[in-house]
């Protein structure tokens, strides 16, 4: 699979292990979702580019580096997107945070975007689409589909856990976008929950049901 990365960090690999678990609570789902966003920011932030900059120190004047080309735009699928965003942040505190509205039918499986709030200067930005599950792929497509109907053309996909069935989709879909996840899990059920999985991530984040 081309584009396609898991990230194998031990300390994601062990936060997920965590998240996975049912009996985990909505305050621990959401600082693990958070710091795992975090983790996976570093991973994926690795290729960004850099530029030279000429500062001076207290001792002398240097020729150093700084982030280059590109700014960055955070995009979380609502809602279980969110999530992600503050781990990010914490690392790239500048980026500017847009927002893609979807829901799931429950029957059809078919996502419906509700919501799409952007920078305005979203066409220029390298962005990181989030949302912790990758399941069938209909709703990454989607908001793919509507950044790129805006200009985009930097997508960098992240999800914490992934079906192949959705990971195939996104790739057939738009095989431009690179996609990060944590985990590359076993298959979708027949009500489209990733297995093993973690569950509804939506739920669990916003105590839910
Ligand atoms: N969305 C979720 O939150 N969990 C899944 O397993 C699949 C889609």
């Amino acid at each position: 699979m081309s584009n396609f990365q898991v990230i194998n960090h031990p300390l994601i690999q062990h936060k997920l292990s965590i998240l996975r678990r049912k009996d985990m609570g909505t305050k621990v789902f959401r600082e693990l979702v958070d710091e795992i966003g975090m983790l996976m920011a570093y991973e994926v932030s690795r290729d960004l580019p850099l530029e030279d900059v000429e500062i001076e120190t207290p001792i002398t004047t240097t020729t150093q580096k700084q982030l280059a080309g590109k700014k960055l735009a955070i995009v979380p699928i609502l809602r279980a997107g969110i999530g992600m965003v503050d781990g990010i942040l914490k690392l790239i505190p500048a980026a500017k945070v847009g927002h893609i509205g979807m829901y799931r039918d429950e029957e059809t499986l078919e996502p419906h975007e509700y919501l799409v709030k952007l920078p305005e200067d979203i066409s220029s930005r390298q962005i990181f689409l989030v949302d912790p599950m990758l399941a069938t792929g209909g709703s990454a497509i989607l908001a793919v589909d509507s950044l790129k109907k805006r200009g985009a053309t930097n997508i960098k996909f992240v999800c914490l856990v992934a079906a192949p069935e959705g990971v195939q989709a996104l790739q057939k879909a738009h095989p431009d976008v690179n996609i990060y996840t944590a985990s590359l899990d076993e298959k979708l059920n027949e009500h489209g929950y990733i297995v093993p999985g973690l569950g509804d991530a939506g739920d669990r984040l916003f105590g839910t049901k």
